[in-house]
């Protein structure tokens, strides 16, 4: 359903995506990994259509339609969606009220539900820092829920949160697969990318490793993790 081809992306005289090709199938998880500094959020960036990111070069299809200089508004219509976190603006609100700013399909009491909260515990909580780091990232995630998009695009949906909120996040990424929706998980922990159907390894701009997602996690723990030089792969490796 989303198909990237060729693209590449960059700033100045920085090439930050060297030629990404990635096809994500209907009600699939597909997991991207990558240690810091990859590309995974301009991946991200590019496929949304935040403003400015525009491939220099190769073409982004959804649906077989080609989506390449489509704005994000028009991406959003189709049914592309990035998970927000939730934006200072909307501090001071209820959770209902926040669930209830778009024009939702699904009730607010049925998002939370999804995403393994209890309605009756959180619909009148207030927006604020007395939300902890995994509520917040959940009630961001019921109201992906509530626009029912055809793909979603996480980027490190486990990043600052306890580890039951992480357990409660790959059964929200889950319950996204059973509705229909196809998840783009972008992660820098293998536990969270094993969460895929299949698992694409992005190395300084580039898919280096794709598809099962044992080998190719075991490949990031073996070679990956401790890298920190984020350069070319010498050719062997990879074989
Ligand atoms: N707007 C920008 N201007 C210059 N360099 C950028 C910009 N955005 C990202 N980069 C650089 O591109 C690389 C990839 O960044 P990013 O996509 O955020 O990686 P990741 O999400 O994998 O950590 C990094 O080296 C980062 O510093
Ligand atoms: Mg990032």
């Amino acid at each position: 359903m989303l198909e990237l081809r060729d693209v590449h992306y960059g700033t100045g005289d920085k090439e930050i995506l060297k030629g990404i090709d990635l096809v994500i199938g209907e009600s699939r998880i597909q997991s991207i990994i990558g240690v810091n500094g990859t590309g995974k959020t301009t991946l991200a960036a590019i496929i949304m259509g935040l403003n400015g990111y525009r491939p220099h070069r190769g073409r982004i299809f959804f649906k077989g339609r080609d989506i390449t200089d489509l704005s994000i508004t028009e991406r959003a219509k189709l049914g592309i969606t990035l998970a927000w976190q939730i934006p200072a603006s909307f501090e001071g609100i209820t959770v209902k009220e926040y669930l209830s700013i778009k024009k939702n399909f699904t009730a607010p009491e049925k998002a939370l539900k999804l995403v393994g909260l209890n309605p009756n515990l959180y619909l009148n909580r207030v927006v604020d820092e007395n939300l902890s780091g995994g509520e917040r990232k959940r009630i961001e995630l019921a109201s992906v829920f509530s626009v029912k998009p055809k793909l979603v695009i996480l980027d490190e949906p486990d990043s600052g949160i306890d580890m039951a909120s992480i357990t409660a996040i790959k059964k929200v990424i889950k319950n996204f697969k059973k509705m229909g929706t196809s998840v783009l998980l972008i992660t820098h922990s293998e536990r969270m990318a094993k969460v895929g159907d299949t698992v694409s390894l992005l190395c300084d701009g580039k898919i280096v490793k794709e598809g099962n997602v044992k080998e190719v996690t075991e490949f990031f723990r073996k070679y990956c993790r401790e890298c920190d030089h984020i350069g070319e792969i010498e050719e062997e490796i990879l074989k």
